[in-house]
């Protein structure tokens, strides 16, 4: 009550608790910027006290009050995070100026933790933008291949759909698949650097055209290195989506589970896109016809894990075949 009197004199608004419960339940009412609290007192005592008001009420800070001999504990209190203490007897102008300064204090560190939480959302949302920056001009990458090859229009996307199917039958983690994702849309964008003639020749190719079309995984890997560093599954999609199973793949001739899975997946998805989707000079396999022609290659090109997860994944939901009539439009419309 004294010191209660004291205060309201200096002009400050107080409320009086007889117990620790006493002054929760006080500060659950409303919000204090300061509670000025005994050590020793019947049930909860200061040292609890200090401990709620810290997790419940962070905002609030805490001044102790002990007495002259118990330095020790005044200490500990500081180290549990009050932000002064006060001795008795009291001295108004010791209480005047040690109230003054802990509210001072509460309010730099107030201030810091608002301005950190500024910095951090800043931060935050700055990164979003480079990344979705990053990811746009990466997509620009993609879509500058596909006004070059006409069989590639939609192909990237629907192989991009596909691989994201089989890796969610194999339970992949979130990262994994937000690199899958890239990576199977990129993964042909070494084509690049492919001569357009080649590119698209109708007909059968000669071995030198074929072997130069098949330097695409290669090209789009030296192409993405520097700007994938921190995705390298979107990367080894990229270089490996032509490896083999059996090892008779290209470029590494990896074989097995030494081809990342990434890869593995993403030669399926593309494997079924290539056999479904027409082309100017012929029309495309039919669904069941390439899921054959899947099972058939699996265990010699595929992955059988990845073929039974498309298969699976096929199961729950169709893939509509892409309609050519609108691919073309659209073709003609980004190359105008
Ligand atoms: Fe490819």
């Amino acid at each position: 009550m004294l010191l209660r009197r004291l205060m309201e004199a200096e002009g400050f608004v107080c409320e009086e608790a007889g117990s620790g419960d006493e002054a929760l339940e006080i500060l659950r009412a409303r919000t204090f910027p300061l509670v000025l609290s005994d050590f020793h007192m019947p049930r909860m005592d200061g040292g609890e006290l200090l401990k709620e008001i810290q997790a419940s009420f962070p905002e609030t800070a805490v001044v102790m009050i002990t007495a002259v001999s118990d330095v020790n504990l005044a200490l500990r209190c500081l180290d549990a995070g009050a932000l002064d203490y006060l001795t008795k007897p009291f001295a108004i102008e010791e209480v005047r100026a040690r109230v003054s300064q802990a509210l001072e204090k509460r309010r730099l560190i107030l201030e810091n933790r608002a301005y950190r939480l500024e910095l951090e959302e800043r931060v935050v949302l700055q990164t979003r933008k480079y990344e979705e920056l990053f990811l746009a001009s990466l997509q620009s990458l993609a879509d500058a291949l596909e006004v070059k090859d006409a069989y590639t229009w939609g192909h990237s996307t629907r192989v991009q759909r596909y691989a994201i199917a089989i890796a969610q039958e194999l339970g992949v983690s979130p990262s994994f698949t937000q690199q899958l994702e890239l990576g199977s849309r990129l993964h042909d964008i070494g084509k690049i650097g492919v001569r357009e003639s080649i590119l698209n020749k109708e007909g059968s190719l000669t071995e030198a055209e074929y072997a130069h079309i098949m330097e695409h995984p290669v090209i789009g890997w030296r192409l993405l290195a520097p700007l994938l560093r921190e995705m390298p599954h979107a990367l080894a999609v990229v270089r490996s989506h032509h490896e083999r199973f059996d090892g008779r793949g290209t470029p590494d001739k990896l074989q097995g589970h030494e081809i990342p899975l990434e890869a593995r997946i993403t030669a399926v998805a593309d494997s079924f896109d290539a056999m479904t989707s027409g082309r100017v000079y012929r029309a495309g396999m039919s669904v069941e016809q390439a899921v054959a022609e899947l099972r058939r290659c699996s265990g010699t090109q595929f992955d059988p894990e990845c073929v039974a997860a498309f298969e699976r994944a096929m199961e729950q939901q169709s893939f509509p075949r892409p309609d050519w009539a609108a691919v073309g439009a659209a073709r003609l419309q980004i190359v105008a």
